[in-house]
């Protein structure tokens, strides 16, 4: 085969490769390749290009005993790490003297380690989750069974308990299914109208029980006369409920909740409404901003469980956002309470 030809053949592949042969150089090497190894790599050793020991060692056995073999190679871009799988495979006939040379492919599995991480990670939350309120619903049986058998005030009690943290199982199965639901209709645009001040109103006089019975004060502000944007009414709804009720539970004595319009918003250069729900309470220390939204993650986590919270609350609002082409913007200094704003483009 003549140079052409094999530089034909590596171009072809859709992945980053590179060819070394008996005199252990890279002969070749598609524009994939030299992407990521660097340009300038034909003709020198592949040691120098390839450092890292499991790929080197593995090019080395390749040559010798011409059978198929494969490594991993991590990469850095400056910016992330990236993990590739090297398979190796020898071409017989081509490079020097015709000794034939070992094709190295590297394809990116970065996203699917991640993604196997993030169901290991998953399901350990989910069976962490459900549990403490089992442990604590075992528990309470034996007690029920045993020592308090003929106890009426303890059994009321422990009844009580029980039911708290049954409810909380339900929740957490509720919000796992709910997110289940939102990610898979992620990519489906809703299509219905949504008044979003209507929409406050009733979400904020849902809650207004929860609202006084901790003493909190909550406030519609719309300037506007109607925003209406192409929305699902009921995940819209779920996202204001969880905003506030948020900021009801964590927040201080005050919430308040403003609704804007602007004809070009700068986050998302189109038209858009914001709907900011600002409390008054502790706030959040900024290290925790990045991840709020990520499943099962709480800032305080013991007051969030002490409310019964599942902390998947900001997960299926940041989906439902997303669903709506909008952003979530988190602002929170310690002592200085939160801004949870929403923009959805109209
Ligand atoms: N307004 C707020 N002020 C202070 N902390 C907040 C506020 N909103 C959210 N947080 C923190 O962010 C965490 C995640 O919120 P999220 O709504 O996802 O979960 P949750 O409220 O604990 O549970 P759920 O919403 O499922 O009942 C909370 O546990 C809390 O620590
Ligand atoms: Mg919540």
């Amino acid at each position: 085969m003549t140079t052409e030809q094999i530089d034909g053949f590596l171009a072809a592949i859709p992945l980053p490769a590179v060819l070394v042969d008996q005199t252990e150089r890279i002969i070749a090497a598609n524009t994939e390749g030299a992407t990521l190894l660097g340009q300038g790599i034909l003709g020198r050793h592949f040691a120098t290009i390839l450092r890292q020991p499991s790929v080197a060692t593995a090019i080395e056995a390749c040559l010798r005993d011409k059978t198929p073999k494969t490594a991993k190679h991590l990469s850095n871009d400056g910016a992330q790490d990236t993990t590739f799988a090297v398979t190796l495979r020898y071409v017989p006939g081509i490079g020097a003297v015709g000794g034939g040379a070992v094709l190295a492919c590297f394809d990116d599995i970065t996203e699917r380690q991640q993604a196997g991480q993030m169901r290991r990670d998953f399901v350990a939350n989910v069976s962490h989750e459900l549990r403490t309120p089992l442990t604590a619903l075992i528990g309470f049986i034996e007690t029920l069974r045993g020592p308090a058998r003929e106890d009426a005030q303890a059994r009321d009690r422990f009844l009580g308990i029980m039911e708290g943290e049954a409810s909380r199982m339900n929740r957490l199965v509720g919000d796992l299914l709910s997110l289940n639901r939102v990610e898979s209709e992620e990519r489906v645009r809703p299509k219905e109208q949504v008044d979003l001040k209507g929409h406050l109103s009733s979400t904020l006089k849902t809650l207004s029980p929860v609202a006084e019975a901790r003493g909190v004060e909550m406030e519609l502000d719309a300037a506007e006369e109607t925003v209406s944007i192409t929305g699902d009414p009921d995940q819209l709804q779920q996202v204001f409920t969880n905003l506030v009720e948020n900021a009801v539970k964590y927040g201080g004595d005050k919430v308040q909740v403003v609704l804007t319009y602007s004809e070009r918003d700068p986050a998302v250069r189109a038209p858009a409404a914001r709907v900011q729900v600002i409390d008054n309470g502790s706030g959040i220390d900024p290290v925790h901003l990045p991840r709020l939204t990520e499943r099962f993650y709480r800032a305080d986590s013991h007051r969030s469980r002490e409310m019964g919270g599942t902390g998947l609350g900001l997960a299926i609002v940041k989906h439902i956002i997303n669903r709506h082409r909008g952003r979530l913007r988190v602002e929170s200094e310690l002592g200085q309470g939160s801004v949870f704003t929403v923009i959805l483009p109209v």
